[in-house]
């Protein structure tokens, strides 16, 4: 029996729930990180272990003409030490691109910096980098992480953000997700403060209390929180690699008349080039989130998440290695 067979069997949903809920197990991380087989995997989806091999990575999709953010893969660190050391490995990135004339543009995680370990430090941890990027006319982006870090990462958010006067050069942005019922008002609030918002879908297990369930009702959400951002919000992502989104908000913005230079697409490093490519050369900004680092087992599992197919290919490639190699 081959991967896509077994899988054909497993609900879409059962196995996305299984999925996430494998990406909370550190021990499993642990485990796979140890693994030069799923090394192979994983290389689809991070830009490799160190700073190096990103710049390599992000020196080729600027040279093609792609915008970047990098992240810096690790969450959920359990230790002042491990949350500070975090934080200083972004500043280093930070005066690399900058050092290399790359796009000055970094995503991070709030349970990264500390937040479940002590808020304040995760607060001042965050509050240096962005200090950092002050100086370098850089940007932040704060990405959101499950729906019970939302109230405390909007605050925190609300802290460390630049003064009006340095936002043209240098900012720190937000994440909303469409999968949770709470957004619109998030949505509306934010486009009040002049934020930079990014929207996905969301990419964590959530109870329906908070969050649609099915992805219709996820879509509908992005569609209508897409079209008041792109309207009233202040250079707005959209991070998706749904095709029918990002056609509907090139026909907002064609209706609507918005300039082409007021908003821009987000994609994942990896997935769907054919469309980052495809957008890039009809004239749209494309920005590639790349992530790199040791610590890539949560990300790399809810890609896997994302998409049943992901699975058969990993399974495929286990029962391939299993046998020794392909002659
Ligand atoms: P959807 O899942 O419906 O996929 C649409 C199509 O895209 C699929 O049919 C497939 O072709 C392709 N695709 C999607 N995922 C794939 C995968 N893993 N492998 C291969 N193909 C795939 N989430 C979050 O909770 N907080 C955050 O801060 C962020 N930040 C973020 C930044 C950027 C730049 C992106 C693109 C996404 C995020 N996300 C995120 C993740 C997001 O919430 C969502 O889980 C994924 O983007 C997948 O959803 P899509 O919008 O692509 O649609």
């Amino acid at each position: 029996m081959n991967g896509r067979a077994t899988l054909r069997t497993v609900p879409e949903r059962t196995l996305r729930t299984g999925l996430l809920a494998l990406s909370r197990r550190r021990s499993l991380g642990r485990l796979a990180t140890r693994l030069p087989i799923a090394r192979d995997m994983v290389r689809r989806f991070v830009a490799g272990e160190t700073l190096d091999d990103a710049l390599g990575a992000l020196e080729r999709l600027r040279d093609r003409g792609f915008a970047t953010t990098v992240d810096i893969l690790g969450e959920s660190v359990t230790s002042i030490d491990a949350a500070r050391a975090a934080a200083a490995g972004y500043i280093e990135a930070l005066d690399a691109l900058a050092e290399r004339g790359l796009d000055r543009n970094v995503s991070l995680k709030l349970s990264q910096m500390g937040l479940n370990v002590d808020e304040a430090v995760c607060r001042e941890n965050v509050g240096r980098i962005v200090a950092r990027a002050v100086e370098l006319g850089a940007f932040v982006r704060i990405d959101m992480e499950d729906h019970a870090t939302v109230d405390r990462t909007l605050a925190t958010w609300r802290t460390v953000r630049p003064s009006p006067d340095v936002r043209a050069t240098a900012d720190c942005g937000a994440v909303i997700q469409s999968a949770l019922r709470r957004s619109p008002a998030d949505v509306d609030q934010l486009i009040a403060e002049g934020a930079r918002v990014r929207l996905c879908k969301g990419a964590y297990q959530e109870p329906a209390s908070v969050a649609h369930q099915d992805r219709a009702d996820v879509d509908g959400a992005y569609a209508a929180l897409m079209g008041d951002l792109l309207r009233r919000g202040t250079f707005p992502a959209f991070a998706t690699h749904d095709p029918a989104l990002i056609a509907e908000a090139i026909e907002v913005a064609r209706a609507d008349v918005i300039a082409r230079d007021r908003f821009e697409f987000q994609m994942l490093y990896g997935i769907r080039r054919d469309l980052q490519e495809r957008l890039l050369d009809a004239g749209y900004g494309v920005r590639v989130y790349v992530p790199f680092g040791h610590e890539w087992y949560p990300y790399f599992m809810r890609r896997l998440a994302e998409r049943p197919a992901n699975v058969a290919f990993l399974l495929r490639t286990v029962i391939r290695e299993g046998r020794g190699p392909d002659r």
